[in-house]
């Protein structure tokens, strides 16, 4: 009993440490820059409904809100959306936050105009499967937005990026989140590639993260 009680005290901290660790991330200049880009690829959203999903502390979720988006933020993580609604609320752009799984979207019984996953599909093994269930959220003549780092995002790219732009502004991260992405497999054009979805893919941060976007042909 008092294994498991320490168990869950452990994962609890490790959670915690998370949600700080992202935020700190998420402070980072070339971090929102290059969120803020991705989300400025989509119209003004004039109250339309936009679904940031995996939203860790929320900078997608709030980036959507200040583009006029009704936008909520959902992620498993309790400890992730306690840092989003603390996050959002300084902010003078409401958004939302909610502890849902990708798999329990279906449940949520509404659609949105515009779906995101930041950074999502790189932690999730079958992302196929993710990416049918995020498709699944869009309203018809919905986008679906997936940011994810491509395979030039290794640590030598991110030093000479770095050397260039400055390590300041929490940039440095870059090189942290460059050696994250050295062992794991990138998302590649082919697992974008959806039958019967047409895809965009904008480069952003010089090639080392990609913008795409889904829509139904
Ligand atoms: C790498 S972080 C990215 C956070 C944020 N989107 C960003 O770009 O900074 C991945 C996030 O996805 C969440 N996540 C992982 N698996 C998930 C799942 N199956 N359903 C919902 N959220 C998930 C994690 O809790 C974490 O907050």
């Amino acid at each position: 009993m008092a294994a498991h009680t320490n168990a869950d005290r452990a994962i609890s901290a490790m959670s915690q440490l998370s949600a700080r660790f992202f935020n700190y991330v998420q402070g980072a200049e070339f971090y929102r820059d290059l969120h803020q880009q991705a989300v400025s690829l989509l119209p003004p959203g004039s109250g339309s409904l936009w679904f940031d999903v995996g939203c860790g502390p929320g900078l997608v979720t709030r980036l959507a809100a200040e583009h006029g988006y009704q936008a909520t933020g959902f992620d498993m993580d309790p400890t992730m959306i306690v840092q989003a609604k603390k996050n959002s609320s300084d902010e003078l752009s409401i958004s939302h936050y909610e502890v849902i799984s990708i798999d329990e979207l279906q449940t949520l019984g509404g659609k949105a105009n515009v779906v995101s996953a930041a950074s999502l599909l790189f932690v999730l093994n079958d992302k196929e499967r993710a990416l049918h269930q995020l498709l699944s959220c869009l309203v018809d003549g919905g986008i679906l937005l997936v940011i994810e780092t491509t395979d030039l995002m290794k640590p030598r790219n991110a030093w000479a990026w770095l050397l260039q732009n400055g390590f300041g502004n929490r940039n440095w991260i870059l090189l942290l989140w460059a050696w994250t992405r050295a062992n794991g497999r990138s998302v590649t054009p082919t697992d974008m590639n959806i039958s019967d979805h047409r895809i965009e893919r904008t480069d952003l941060l010089e090639g080392l993260v990609s913008a795409w976007l889904l829509s139904k042909c």
